[in-house]
Protein backbone atom coordinates (compact mmCIF):
# COMPACT_ATOMS: atom_id res chain seq x y z
CA UNK A 1 0.00 0.00 0.00
CA UNK A 2 1.37 3.34 -1.31
CA UNK A 3 0.68 6.57 0.32
CA UNK A 4 0.94 10.14 -1.53
CA UNK A 5 0.82 13.14 1.30
CA UNK A 6 0.53 17.00 1.01
CA UNK A 7 1.83 18.32 4.57
CA UNK A 8 0.92 21.30 5.34
CA UNK A 9 1.54 22.46 1.74
CA UNK A 10 1.42 26.23 0.71
CA UNK A 11 2.21 27.68 -2.59
CA UNK A 12 1.87 30.48 -4.36
CA UNK A 13 3.71 31.15 -8.46
CA UNK A 14 6.47 33.18 -8.43
CA UNK A 15 4.70 35.47 -10.42
CA UNK A 16 1.34 34.95 -8.33
CA UNK A 17 -0.15 37.78 -6.05
CA UNK A 18 -1.99 35.53 -4.42
CA UNK A 19 -1.63 31.87 -2.49
CA UNK A 20 -3.71 29.12 -4.64
CA UNK A 21 -3.12 26.79 -1.52
CA UNK A 22 -2.83 27.49 2.21
CA UNK A 23 -1.63 25.21 4.14
CA UNK A 24 -3.21 22.18 3.01
CA UNK A 25 -2.89 18.78 4.02
CA UNK A 26 -4.09 15.64 2.50
CA UNK A 27 -3.28 12.18 1.76
CA UNK A 28 -3.85 9.62 -1.41
CA UNK A 29 -3.47 6.06 -1.37
CA UNK A 30 -3.01 3.16 -3.77
CA UNK A 31 -5.95 1.17 -4.96
CA UNK A 32 -8.37 3.94 -4.52
CA UNK A 33 -10.04 6.62 -7.04
CA UNK A 34 -10.04 10.31 -6.11
CA UNK A 35 -11.63 12.96 -7.93
CA UNK A 36 -10.95 16.85 -7.43
CA UNK A 37 -13.64 19.44 -8.17
CA UNK A 38 -13.56 22.82 -8.21
CA UNK A 39 -14.49 26.18 -9.46
CA UNK A 40 -12.36 27.24 -13.00
CA UNK A 41 -9.27 29.04 -11.13
CA UNK A 42 -9.35 27.42 -7.67
CA UNK A 43 -6.29 25.87 -8.44
CA UNK A 44 -6.67 22.35 -9.45
CA UNK A 45 -3.98 21.85 -12.52
CA UNK A 46 -1.65 23.39 -9.92
CA UNK A 47 -2.42 20.81 -7.38
CA UNK A 48 -1.48 18.20 -9.86
CA UNK A 49 1.84 20.41 -10.96
CA UNK A 50 2.37 19.91 -7.39
CA UNK A 51 1.65 16.34 -7.07
CA UNK A 52 3.59 15.54 -10.27
CA UNK A 53 6.63 16.85 -9.11
CA UNK A 54 6.74 19.07 -11.36
CA UNK A 55 6.60 22.32 -8.69
CA UNK A 56 7.49 22.76 -5.32
CA UNK A 57 5.33 24.08 -2.61
CA UNK A 58 6.17 27.56 -1.31
CA UNK A 59 5.78 25.95 2.05
CA UNK A 60 5.52 22.46 3.54
CA UNK A 61 5.97 19.29 2.29
CA UNK A 62 5.25 16.43 -0.52
CA UNK A 63 5.53 12.19 1.38
CA UNK A 64 5.84 9.13 -0.20
CA UNK A 65 5.22 6.54 2.18
CA UNK A 66 6.06 8.90 4.80
CA UNK A 67 9.29 10.37 3.52
CA UNK A 68 9.97 13.78 1.72
CA UNK A 69 10.21 13.17 -1.65
CA UNK A 70 14.09 14.48 -2.49
CA UNK A 71 14.53 13.26 -5.89
CA UNK A 72 11.86 14.66 -8.20
CA UNK A 73 13.38 13.61 -11.65
CA UNK A 74 13.06 10.11 -10.18
CA UNK A 75 9.96 10.67 -8.97
CA UNK A 76 8.21 12.40 -12.34
CA UNK A 77 10.38 9.24 -13.89
CA UNK A 78 9.30 6.15 -11.78
CA UNK A 79 6.55 7.44 -9.33
CA UNK A 80 4.51 10.00 -10.93
CA UNK A 81 2.15 9.40 -14.91
CA UNK A 82 1.17 12.84 -15.33
CA UNK A 83 -2.19 12.89 -18.27
CA UNK A 84 -1.75 16.90 -19.15
CA UNK A 85 -5.31 18.10 -20.32
CA UNK A 86 -3.27 18.66 -23.44
CA UNK A 87 -2.10 14.83 -23.50
CA UNK A 88 1.04 16.38 -24.80
CA UNK A 89 1.71 13.29 -26.98
CA UNK A 90 5.17 13.18 -29.66
CA UNK A 91 3.64 14.13 -32.88
CA UNK A 92 6.28 13.49 -35.04
CA UNK A 93 6.01 9.56 -33.53
CA UNK A 94 3.42 7.03 -34.20
CA UNK A 95 0.56 6.28 -31.64
CA UNK A 96 2.64 2.66 -30.95
CA UNK A 97 5.81 4.81 -31.00
CA UNK A 98 4.50 7.27 -28.04
CA UNK A 99 3.48 3.92 -25.83
CA UNK A 100 6.68 2.79 -26.51
CA UNK A 101 8.89 5.50 -25.31
CA UNK A 102 8.75 5.75 -22.49
CA UNK A 103 9.71 1.96 -21.42
CA UNK A 104 12.60 2.50 -23.96
CA UNK A 105 13.94 4.87 -21.53
CA UNK A 106 13.56 2.62 -18.86
CA UNK A 107 15.52 0.30 -20.60
CA UNK A 108 12.95 -1.88 -21.80
CA UNK A 109 13.92 -3.87 -24.62
CA UNK A 110 11.97 -2.82 -28.20
CA UNK A 111 10.55 -6.41 -28.77
CA UNK A 112 8.64 -6.36 -25.11
CA UNK A 113 8.19 -2.16 -25.55
CA UNK A 114 6.11 -3.38 -28.63
CA UNK A 115 4.19 -6.66 -26.97
CA UNK A 116 3.21 -3.98 -24.15
CA UNK A 117 2.56 -1.01 -25.90
CA UNK A 118 0.28 -3.28 -27.91
CA UNK A 119 -1.77 -4.92 -24.71
CA UNK A 120 -2.03 -1.56 -23.01
CA UNK A 121 -3.81 0.39 -26.78
CA UNK A 122 -5.99 -2.59 -26.50
CA UNK A 123 -6.53 -2.00 -22.52
CA UNK A 124 -7.69 1.55 -23.56
CA UNK A 125 -9.87 -0.12 -26.50
CA UNK A 126 -7.77 1.30 -29.34
CA UNK A 127 -7.77 -0.45 -32.70
CA UNK A 128 -4.62 -2.15 -33.79
CA UNK A 129 -4.73 -0.77 -37.03
CA UNK A 130 -4.57 3.11 -34.96
CA UNK A 131 -0.48 2.09 -34.02
CA UNK A 132 0.69 3.31 -37.14
CA UNK A 133 -1.29 6.74 -37.09
CA UNK A 134 0.19 9.96 -36.09
CA UNK A 135 -1.47 11.73 -33.43
CA UNK A 136 -2.99 14.45 -35.73
CA UNK A 137 -4.60 11.67 -37.24
CA UNK A 138 -6.45 10.49 -34.38
CA UNK A 139 -9.63 12.03 -32.70
CA UNK A 140 -9.50 13.88 -29.83
CA UNK A 141 -10.87 11.10 -27.41
CA UNK A 142 -8.36 8.62 -29.47
CA UNK A 143 -6.16 11.20 -28.23
CA UNK A 144 -6.93 10.42 -24.80
CA UNK A 145 -6.65 7.03 -24.39
CA UNK A 146 -3.32 7.01 -26.27
CA UNK A 147 -2.17 9.17 -23.72
CA UNK A 148 -3.56 6.88 -21.11
CA UNK A 149 -1.71 4.21 -22.68
CA UNK A 150 1.73 6.29 -22.26
CA UNK A 151 0.94 6.51 -18.77
CA UNK A 152 0.45 3.57 -18.18
CA UNK A 153 3.39 2.29 -19.73
CA UNK A 154 5.25 3.70 -17.62
CA UNK A 155 4.15 0.99 -14.77
CA UNK A 156 4.24 4.13 -12.42
CA UNK A 157 2.16 3.50 -8.88
CA UNK A 158 1.09 7.33 -9.12
CA UNK A 159 -1.30 8.39 -11.94
CA UNK A 160 -2.19 11.79 -12.22
CA UNK A 161 -5.11 13.12 -14.85
CA UNK A 162 -6.11 16.44 -15.58
CA UNK A 163 -9.36 16.69 -17.12
CA UNK A 164 -9.62 13.99 -18.61
CA UNK A 165 -12.69 13.41 -19.79
CA UNK A 166 -13.03 17.07 -21.16
CA UNK A 167 -14.58 17.60 -24.38
CA UNK A 168 -15.00 13.64 -25.00
CA UNK A 169 -18.72 12.52 -25.78
CA UNK A 170 -20.51 10.22 -22.92
CA UNK A 171 -19.16 6.75 -24.45
CA UNK A 172 -15.43 7.92 -24.66
CA UNK A 173 -15.91 9.53 -21.25
CA UNK A 174 -17.59 5.90 -20.04
CA UNK A 175 -14.01 4.04 -20.97
CA UNK A 176 -12.05 6.80 -19.61
CA UNK A 177 -13.25 6.30 -16.29
CA UNK A 178 -13.62 2.35 -16.80
CA UNK A 179 -10.09 2.46 -17.25
CA UNK A 180 -9.41 5.25 -14.33
CA UNK A 181 -11.39 2.87 -12.20
CA UNK A 182 -9.40 -0.75 -13.07
CA UNK A 183 -6.24 1.23 -12.63
CA UNK A 184 -7.27 1.79 -8.97
CA UNK A 185 -9.02 -1.25 -8.32
CA UNK A 186 -8.00 -4.26 -10.53
CA UNK A 187 -4.02 -3.02 -10.69
CA UNK A 188 -3.64 -1.19 -7.09
CA UNK A 189 -3.00 2.38 -8.37
CA UNK A 190 -2.92 5.58 -6.67
CA UNK A 191 -5.38 7.94 -8.95
CA UNK A 192 -5.88 11.16 -8.92
CA UNK A 193 -8.26 12.80 -11.32
CA UNK A 194 -9.39 16.66 -11.55
CA UNK A 195 -12.90 16.83 -12.95
CA UNK A 196 -15.84 19.03 -13.97
CA UNK A 197 -18.32 16.56 -15.05
CA UNK A 198 -20.34 14.22 -12.95
CA UNK A 199 -19.02 11.53 -14.01
CA UNK A 200 -16.00 10.26 -12.75
CA UNK A 201 -16.59 11.65 -9.00
CA UNK A 202 -20.06 9.38 -9.08
CA UNK A 203 -17.67 6.28 -9.71
CA UNK A 204 -14.83 7.97 -7.21
CA UNK A 205 -13.78 6.68 -3.48
CA UNK A 206 -13.15 9.61 -2.08
CA UNK A 207 -14.49 12.87 -3.94
CA UNK A 208 -12.41 16.05 -3.36
CA UNK A 209 -13.51 19.80 -3.43
CA UNK A 210 -10.87 22.73 -3.76
CA UNK A 211 -12.35 26.12 -2.75
CA UNK A 212 -10.30 28.92 -1.07
CA UNK A 213 -7.28 27.42 -1.34
CA UNK A 214 -8.04 24.50 0.62
CA UNK A 215 -9.07 20.89 0.00
CA UNK A 216 -12.39 19.87 1.34
CA UNK A 217 -14.19 16.39 1.33
CA UNK A 218 -17.35 15.51 -0.36
N1 LIG B 1 2.37 30.15 -14.00
C1 LIG B 1 1.50 30.88 -13.31
N2 LIG B 1 1.87 32.04 -12.74
C2 LIG B 1 1.00 32.79 -12.00
N3 LIG B 1 -0.29 32.43 -11.79
C3 LIG B 1 -0.71 31.29 -12.34
C4 LIG B 1 0.14 30.45 -13.13
N4 LIG B 1 -0.56 29.37 -13.55
C5 LIG B 1 -1.80 29.53 -13.04
N5 LIG B 1 -1.90 30.66 -12.33
C6 LIG B 1 -3.08 31.14 -11.58
O1 LIG B 1 -3.33 30.19 -10.54
C7 LIG B 1 -4.74 30.04 -10.32
C8 LIG B 1 -5.10 28.55 -10.36
O2 LIG B 1 -4.91 28.08 -11.69
P1 LIG B 1 -5.21 26.58 -12.10
O3 LIG B 1 -4.80 26.42 -13.51
O4 LIG B 1 -4.59 25.68 -11.11
O5 LIG B 1 -6.81 26.53 -11.95
P2 LIG B 1 -7.82 25.35 -12.28
O6 LIG B 1 -8.61 25.06 -11.04
O7 LIG B 1 -7.10 24.20 -12.89
O8 LIG B 1 -8.80 26.04 -13.34
P3 LIG B 1 -9.53 25.39 -14.65
O9 LIG B 1 -10.72 24.65 -14.12
O10 LIG B 1 -9.93 26.62 -15.42
O11 LIG B 1 -8.55 24.53 -15.37
C9 LIG B 1 -5.41 30.89 -11.39
O12 LIG B 1 -5.83 32.08 -10.79
C10 LIG B 1 -4.33 31.14 -12.41
O13 LIG B 1 -4.51 32.36 -13.05
MG1 LIG C 1 -7.10 23.34 -14.82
Amino acid sequence: MSKLELKSVSFKYPRGKRMIFQNVSESFESGRLTTVEGESGAGKSTLLTLLSGLALPTKGELLMDGEPIRDLTDYRRNIAATIAQANHLFEGRTVLENVTYPMLLKGTDPQTARQKALAYLADVKLDEELATHYPSECSGGEQKRVAFARAMALDNPVILADEPTANLDKGTSRVIADILESLAHERGRLVIAVTHDDLLPERADVRLYLRGGVLEHE
